[in-house]
Order: C-alpha cells, then structure tokens, then sequence
C-alpha cells in the first residue's frame, strides 16, 4: 500500500511514522505547503520523494486544494496522513480523500479543537490533556476518532513541558495508528471509528 504524509514544519510525527516502518506500506512522498520545512531534509535524507506545493502561489484555497491533490494522487495513495500539516483543507478536498485521510491533533478531542491547545489547557485548569488521531471530516478537528493518548497536566506545568509530554504520546500513537489502518483493523461507522482485534 502507499502512503502520503504532508506536513508544514518540523516534522517530528511524520519522523515518528518513518522510523516506525509500516508493514505493508510504503512512504510514497512527503509534500509541504512551506518551501522551509524542517522536515522534508529527514525525508529527502531516507530516500522518500519530497514535494513543494506552496499555498502562497495560489490564489485562493480552492486552487491550492486541487494543485495539492494533484501533487498527492500522482502516488494514488491507500492513505494521507496530515502531520502538523497547518492548511485548512476544503469541504471537496476532504470529501476527495473521505476515509482515506487521518490528522493528529494536540489535544483530546473534542476539547480544544484549533490553535494553541496546550495553553488553553493550562488555563482551564485541566488534569488531564493529550492527543488524538482521527479521520478528517470537512468540520474542522471532528472526525471519527482512532486513537487518543492521555497526559497528566501538572501543577507548574509551562506550556512548553506540557507540549513536549503530548508530543511524545503523538510519537507513539501516530505510527500506530497507521499501522492498524494498513493492517484493515479500522472500520468506519459513521461518525465512529472501531479498531477490530489483531487477528490470531
Ligand atoms: C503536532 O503537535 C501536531 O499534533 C500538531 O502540530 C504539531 C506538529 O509537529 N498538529 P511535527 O511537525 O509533527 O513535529
């Protein structure tokens, strides 16, 4: 099966999911919408075809959605993986990948969809905080749910140490989630998502 993991930055959970390996796939390509991201020099470095699809030469979302689906179907991926990818994707684009299309996002859905969850966090005054993959709906952090990781806030928590403990739970949870969609152990049912048992 093929993969295609788009990122903005960094890159560290698409790191996550290169360096785990995923029996039965392969990273066909990682494409950024920033010239600049960190991340592409991993990818590049692994031998994985990288790509630049930069939302700032399109002049509205609508064409940059369809030049970077372009980009992506080149590699008729079985799955694309949003890695801190930070584009708001279109209703069609969404609709184009439905059940094919799964994102990471730093909080535990659904609290704190959006920006900056990890201050919004501290100052709710939460215990608990973490992670969550799911599939990608055209509504903005509210598809199905895959996996969900659980942190402890602590008393003088910053935003940075709680950021970095949620991180390394996404490090763990990314790739297995990957992992149980190539192996077909997800099943979508409507707005749910169910992991089947591994087989015998
Ligand atoms: C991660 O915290 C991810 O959950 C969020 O953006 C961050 C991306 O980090 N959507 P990286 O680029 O994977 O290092």
């Amino acid at each position: 099966k093929s993969i295609v993991i788009l990122i903005s930055g960094r890159g560290s959970n698409m790191e996550a999911i290169v360096r785990a390996g995923i029996p039965g796939a392969r990273i066909a390509a990682v494409i950024s919408n920033r010239p600049g991201a960190e991340g592409l020099a991993f990818a590049a470095a692994r031998d994985i075809a990288t790509e630049v699809v930069d939302h700032t030469a399109y002049p509205d979302r609508e064409r940059f959605d369809a030049a970077l689906a372009e980009a992506i179907d080149r590699h008729t991926p079985d799955l694309v993986v949003l890695a801190g990818f930070m584009r708001v994707l279109t209703a069609d684009f969404v609709r184009h990948y439905a059940g094919r299309l799964i994102n990471i996002h730093p909080s535990l859905l659904p609290a704190f969809g959006g920006l900056h969850t990890h201050r919004r966090a501290l100052e709710a005054g939460v215990r608990v905080h973490g992670a969550t993959v799911h599939y990608v709906t055209p509504e903005l952090d509210c598809g199905p749910i895959v996996v969900q990781a659980v942190v402890p806030v602590l008393p003088d928590d910053t935003e940075a140490e709680l950021a970095a403990r949620v991180l390394a739970e996404e490090h763990r949870i990314y790739p297995q989630a990957v992992r149980w969609i190539i192996a077909g152990r997800v099943r979508l049912d409507g707005a749910r998502a169910e992991v089947l048992a591994a087989p015998e």
